[in-house]
């Protein structure tokens, strides 16, 4: 008989093996399937992870049925009405929200690391004046560790919590000089009277020879739009940096690792994609023929901003962020954005369509978040450049839970083999 929380795995001749099961405080229990190769020499297989966990974190919790994101047991409804980003920061990187005393410790540790190297803005000549914003923030944020090495030891918890603090203080810094170089104007330094989302809007937007006061509303507005992105367990990205970081590279190294995947269309570059998307469609009467573009195996174009792998229900942060868009585009009188318009109808639209529904397509985080930033005067590039920055807590949160779990490995995932037999080359004579 076997033992309670174990399973047993048989062919139809004999049990192969007993395999232990973990259950977590919610969501599914796991099989552990560790001893699987030693005990039965065959591997698992799951080539997107559909069915693998592959750690324990106590950081976010997403269920995906009900459209549920909790991060550290916060909903993020109740965050994102009640909280603000630097706040929510301090919750994903120490599990409890801060006292009023840490608060305003943790908020002036970061305001004292916003400037940049005054030499890592040499690294910005190096690029074309159209360089995409991910492409420089791969290698500047990459290059950051060089300006560090005293205080690179990952065993060092205090060094740890160092780098967190540079990473989220400077990735704001190094975007905002990302646009500002593709524009041909002065980088703008941070000021340390302004919270974290005022400082970043001032750096994009600001000039030496004017006085600037970012729009309280679009300030508020972008401090929600980082909580929403703060993070959201192990999505590609953060699984990225939890690979890097588990060969022992540096936390400005594993960052840059998670930059270069946000960067991809299916994943945190799909918020660019749905701008460029919306804007192709045009007109509502065009809706169809997209739709149908969609729904057709032969032809590449996806819905952008809809579908998730977790989520096969509304993505919570997709109805805050549309609540968002509300109240940026009223605030800003433009509550007549076609773009806006467009995007409702396409999602009503879609939402009643026969295929999205049985696949349970929802819009997800990027469906909303481009309208929005575009509202807040952010250039379509720069949009998964600010979903970075909001992520980077996110990405240092699972780096650091990662390097403290004794449990952790280097990862090193197996293959099902399906290449040529051994053969000799052509002509080889053994010596
Ligand atoms: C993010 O993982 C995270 O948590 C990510 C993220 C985070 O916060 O870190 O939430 C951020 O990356 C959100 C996702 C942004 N990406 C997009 O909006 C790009 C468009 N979406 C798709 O590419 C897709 O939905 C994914 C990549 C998001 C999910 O891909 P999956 O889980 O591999 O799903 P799938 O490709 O297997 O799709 C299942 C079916 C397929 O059709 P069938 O084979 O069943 O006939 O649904 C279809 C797909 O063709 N499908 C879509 C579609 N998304 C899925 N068809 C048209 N348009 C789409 N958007």
């Amino acid at each position: 008989m076997p033992s309670p929380n174990t399973i047993c795995l048989s062919d139809p001749q004999q049990t192969l093996c007993s395999l232990p099961i973990h259950t977590g405080s919610m969501g599914p229990e796991v099989i552990d399937v560790q001893t699987l190769y030693k005990e039965t020499g065959k591997f698992t297989y799951d080539p997107g992870f559909n069915s693998t966990a592959s750690c324990r974190s106590q950081i976010t919790f997403i269920d995906g049925e009900e459209g549920v994101l909790l991060y550290r047991g916060y909903p993020i409804e109740q965050l994102a009405e009640t909280s603000h980003f630097l706040e929510v920061c301090y919750l994903l990187l120490h599990g409890d929200l801060p006292t009023p005393e840490a608060q305003k410790a943790f908020e002036h540790d970061i305001t004292m690391h916003t400037m940049v190297h005054d030499q890592l803005t040499n690294f910005f000549k190096g690029f074309r004046r159209d360089a995409h914003p991910m492409a420089i923030m791969v290698g500047v944020v990459g290059a950051l560790s060089a300006f560090y090495h005293e205080a690179l030891d990952i065993r060092s918890k205090a060094d740890r919590e160092m780098a967190a603090i540079r990473l989220i203080a400077k990735v704001p810094t190094i975007a905002a000089m990302c646009h500002k170089y593709s524009t041909g104007m002065p980088f703008m330094y941070p000021q340390n009277q302004l919270g974290y989302a005022e400082n970043f809007l001032r750096m994009m937007h600001a000039t030496p020879c004017d006085h600037y006061a970012a729009n309280p509303v679009l300030v508020q507005a972008l401090d929600r739009i980082l909580i929403l992105h703060a993070d959201h367990e192990q999505n590609a990205s953060t699984s990225t940096v939890r690979v890097a970081g588990s060969s022992g590279a540096n936390p400005y190294a594993c960052v840059a690792a998670g930059i270069a995947c946000l960067w991809g269309a299916a994943h945190g570059g799909a918020n660019e994609s749905v701008l460029h998307m919306l804007r192709t469609i045009g007109d509502s009467s065009r809706i169809p023929e997209f739709l149908a573009k969609a729904k057709d195996k032969n032809d590449p174009f996806r819905l952008m901003g809809f579908g998730h792998r977790v989520y096969k229900n509304f993505d919570p942060r997709a109805k805050l962020m549309r609540k968002t868009c509300h109240e940026v585009l009223d605030a800003l009188d433009l509550h007549d954005s076609a773009l806006f318009k467009l995007a409702i109808e396409l999602e009503q639209i879609a939402l009643e369509d026969e295929y999205f529904n049985s696949r349970k397509l929802y819009p997800n985080v990027d469906f909303y978040s481009g309208i929005v930033l575009h509202a807040l005067g952010i250039p379509t590039n720069m949009f998964t450049a600010l979903f970075a920055m909001g992520r980077t807590v996110g990405w240092i949160a699972h780096w650091d839970e990662m390097i403290s779990d004794p449990e952790h490995r280097i990862a090193r995932p197996r293959q099902l083999y399906t290449g040529p037999g051994r053969r000799n080359v052509p002509g080889f004579q053994p010596s």
